[in-house]
């Protein structure tokens, strides 16, 4: 395969993100500027204030992701960048600078689908990964399952229907108390918990579906709270963030390997920024194991937002010419 080397920005949320990764597999360097602390004071990401974050950073971050690799705007074979889906005015900022670099440079421009930049996070850290698999998808703005035949077709098998799985995580810890982004303290929290302290709701939907939906079991979660609270009842945060947790976790596992069970793939792949959790990982990992298909999932730096995956996504569309035209533009809900 050509080592083509590909410098990849991705500014589709609040994080301002720059890699050089060679031949879709060798990474030097990732950098991601996060806007955590200035979204935090509001609860969540506040899409006028990403813009301008993004502003102020892109140039930095993207001079500190070719120092890092060493290499110079004139060694780049292709400039990749996320054009959907996302907040409009903050795939804008990646855009307009990848389009002026890349006509300056006069190399290809990679328009990259961002989920498409999550499944490819695993082709990163496993290149030889066996097709055809399943991909469970869980981020903050997506929950799908998809069937990659090959690095050209693929297919939804089931989406959520209201809340993403990272949107429940961040609402229940909002209601928890916890801080924004409120995955990851959840998960923390979850760990002093019993998950079976309280019995929360499964939605498996109609017979044999694959669809999704968390926003009656983030019900239950408020519904159970303030019960507890108008009846002087004691709570546990823990134990309800453990047991939020399995409830979750049960309905994604258990239809992941249902799916591909149905579809015959040959393996099962984890992506999206849910994918860091690492209860989501050993319990899909065990299920895998149970059921005898090979399971991959990238590591978490790789699984929440960054540009190498974005970079490594960009190179399979290089091998195939699979150019941009200069005028592309932002597409909030581009489909996958
Ligand atoms: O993929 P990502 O970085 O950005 C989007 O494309 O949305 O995903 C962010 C989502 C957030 O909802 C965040 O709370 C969730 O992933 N997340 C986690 C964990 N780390 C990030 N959820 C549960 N446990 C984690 N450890
Ligand atoms: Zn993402």
């Amino acid at each position: 395969m050509e080592p083509a080397t590909i410098l990849a920005i991705e500014t589709s949320c609040d994080e301002t993100a720059a890699a050089v990764v060679i031949g879709g597999r060798e990474i030097r360097s990732n950098i991601v500027a996060s806007q955590i602390a200035s979204h935090r004071r509001f609860g969540g990401v506040v899409p006028e204030v990403a813009s301008r974050h993004h502003m102020e950073n892109i140039v930095p971050v993207v001079a500190e992701a070719l120092e890092v690799a060493g290499l110079s705007f004139y060694e780049l074979d292709a400039v990749a960048v996320t054009y959907g889906p996302g907040l409009v005015g903050a795939l804008l900022v990646g855009l307009a600078y990848a389009k002026s670099l890349a006509y300056a440079l006069d190399k290809p421009l990679i328009g990259v689908h961002h989920l498409l930049g999550h499944i490819y996070a695993g082709f990163l850290q496993y290149p030889e990964l066996p097709l055809p698999a399943v991909c469970l998808v869980v981020s903050g703005g997506h929950t799908n399952l998809v069937y990659l035949e090959s690095h050209t077709r693929r297919r939804i098998l089931g989406s959520t229907r209201d809340d993403a799985a990272g949107e429940a995580f961040d609402k229940v810890a909002r209601v928890l108390g916890l801080p924004y982004p409120g995955g990851p303290e959840l998960e923390k929290l979850a760990r002093e918990g019993d998950p079976r302290a309280v019995s929360f709701p499964r939605a498996w939907l109609e017979e044999g579906s694959l669809d999704f939906s968390f926003s009656g079991l983030k019900s239950a979660v408020i519904n159970y709270l303030h019960h507890a609270q108008q009846t002087g009842a004691e709570v546990n945060p823990a134990d309800v963030a453990a047991s939020f947790q399995a409830a979750v976790v049960e309905v994604l596992v258990t239809k992941t390997i249902q799916a591909a069970r149905r579809f015959n793939a040959c393996s099962i792949l984890l992506a999206g920024g849910v994918a860091a959790n690492g209860f989501l990982r050993r319990e899909m990992a065990a299920a895998a194991r149970e059921a005898a298909l090979p399971f991959f999932c990238p590591e978490p730096r790789l699984c929440t937002d960054n540009a190498a995956m974005i970079a490594c996504a960009a190179y399979y569309q290089y091998l195939r010419r699979d150019f941009a035209p200069l005028d592309l533009n932002a597409i909030p809900d581009l489909p996958l």
